[in-house]
């Protein structure tokens, strides 16, 4: 079983430079949904169509077979670039859009399962809509499709036809490559339209059913940027109900922004205007306000924010406190750290217990290189402290506020890096 993603076009309707499949939704590039459906679905050999923009396209995917369509000439022209690769062999390949990343797995396997069952030539995962608008037609005779008519080329009664093709299609693999040498581009755009196959199938008397999705709304194909803020909320939708029905609260799931692959722990709050997305994990009976976290770690009875930003790569460990205007950054944090307020902790190794004051910074850049700042057990740093990095700070010190810390600190030490105060008595009563 191969799978080919349909990912070669531009989206010019994006109106937008980025290659269509890569625009995101909640931190995720359109593409990866797809690829994640498939892999869900159990299929191994998954081979992009790339073009336009193709090395942004191959920077989002973790996926070394590809096919190149130099020039985007259609959809049916798209799978031709695997000609070389796949034609004659035996088996079944997968067609699928790299543009409606709602797809389900679920919706895959039906599609797959039924193409099995029945011994078709080529079945149809279809959506039944209710604004058809700009989707391919599908046209049956019983249960046969003959036909697919698109926009375009559609005439006014066509057009009333609810039942849409949604770019997701399992083929006899022989039979598709056989038949792709013979779609045309006699039509409104001049492209080779994948969907005239199904025209060109039932000529040569081979069977093609259809089953529509599970549900509608993953049917979805974003075309422009209408379809992607709709998409967006439906997917959000999704995302936040199996997070409440998993204990979390929310406290406006309107408000909350949730990547698909954040993993969060029952008992865990998120208030408003939080956004979390990438691979990030956060434990059980914390609290997220007005923060934005990326791909990092959070553990259990941790608050973070108002207003923290944890970025890639962050482990924080249990019962921290990350308060407002925060910026964690690839570091890992033990428990019972407290980072209250405008601190910045970049390339760290903090232990447990460790108190940052008020504005604290640990300094890793020196313009060309960063630098890695190593902050033992119970160390205390009072309000403005500069840490620069490389440095290492000993268990149960403290740091004196307003320090420059340039020397490693040996533990349980005092440390004060700055001038002592004169007062000038009466300097200004002279
Ligand atoms: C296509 C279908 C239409 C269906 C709709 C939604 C055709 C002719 N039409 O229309 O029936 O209802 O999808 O699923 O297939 N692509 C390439 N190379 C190309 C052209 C497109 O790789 O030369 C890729 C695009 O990157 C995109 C996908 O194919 O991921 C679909 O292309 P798009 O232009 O969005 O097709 P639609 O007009 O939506
Ligand atoms: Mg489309």
């Amino acid at each position: 079983m191969n799978a080919i993603i349909l990912a070669g076009g531009k989206g010019s309707r994006m109106k937008d430079q980025l290659p269509k499949v890569c625009q995101k939704l909640f931190g995720k590039e359109f593409i990866n949904y797809v690829v994640d459906a498939l892999k869900t679905a159990g299929i191994e050999n998954i081979y992009p169509i790339v073009g336009y923009e193709k090395d942004t396209v191959l920077r989002a995917i973790d996926i070394k077979n590809y096919f190149v369509q130099e020039e985007q000439l259609g959809t049916g022209h798209a799978v031709m670039m695997a000609d070389a690769a796949l034609a004659g062999k035996k088996g079944t390949t997968f067609v699928i859009a790299g543009d409606q990343p709602l797809i389900t797995a679920e919706s895959i396997k039906k599609v797959i399962d039924l193409h099995q069952k029945n011994n078709n030539d080529l079945t149809m995962l279809t959506a039944i809509m209710d604004n058809p608008f700009g989707y391919g037609r599908i046209i049956k005779d019983g249960e046969q499709v003959v036909k697919i008519v698109e926009e375009k080329d559609a005439t006014e009664v066509e057009k009333l036809i609810k039942e849409v093709n949604i770019s997701t299609m399992c083929f006899d693999n022989e039979k598709l490559f056989k038949h792709l040498k013979d779609i045309k581009n006699d039509n409104v755009k001049g492209e080779y339209y994948l969907t005239d196959l199904i025209e060109i199938f039932t000529q040569n008397g081979l069977k093609i059913q259809a089953t529509p999705a599970i549900t509608s709304e993953e049917t979805i194909g974003i075309n422009d940027k209408v379809d992607l803020a709709k998409a967006q909320k439906t997917l959000q939708q999704i995302i936040n109900t199996r997070h409440m029905l998993n204990g979390v609260t929310l406290v406006d799931p309107a408000n909350t922004y949730i990547g698909p692959d954040v993993v969060i722990g029952a008992g865990t709050t998120i208030y408003p205007n939080s956004t979390l997305e990438g691979k990030t994990v956060i434990g059980q009976n914390s609290k997220i306000l007005s923060s934005y976290i990326m791909d990092s770690i959070v553990g259990d009875n941790t608050s973070v924010g108002p207003y923290a930003h944890i970025r890639a790569g962050a482990v924080i460990g249990d019962n921290n406190r990350i308060g407002n205007f925060v910026e964690v950054k690839k570091s890992i944090l033990g428990d019972g750290v407290k980072a209250a307020h405008l601190t910045y902790i970049g390339d760290s190794e903090v232990g447990d217990k460790v108190n940052f004051g008020c504005g604290v910074v640990t300094v890793n850049y020196d313009g060309k290189n960063k630098f890695k700042t190593v902050i033992s057990d119970e160390v205390f740093i009072g309000s403005n402290v500069n840490l620069i990095a490389p440095i290492t700070v000993g268990q149960g010190a403290k740091i004196a506020a307003g320090s420059t810390v340039t020397d490693d600190i040996p533990a349980h030490s005092l440390a004060i890096a700055r001038d002592r105060q004169t007062n000038k008595v009466d300097y200004y009563k002279k």
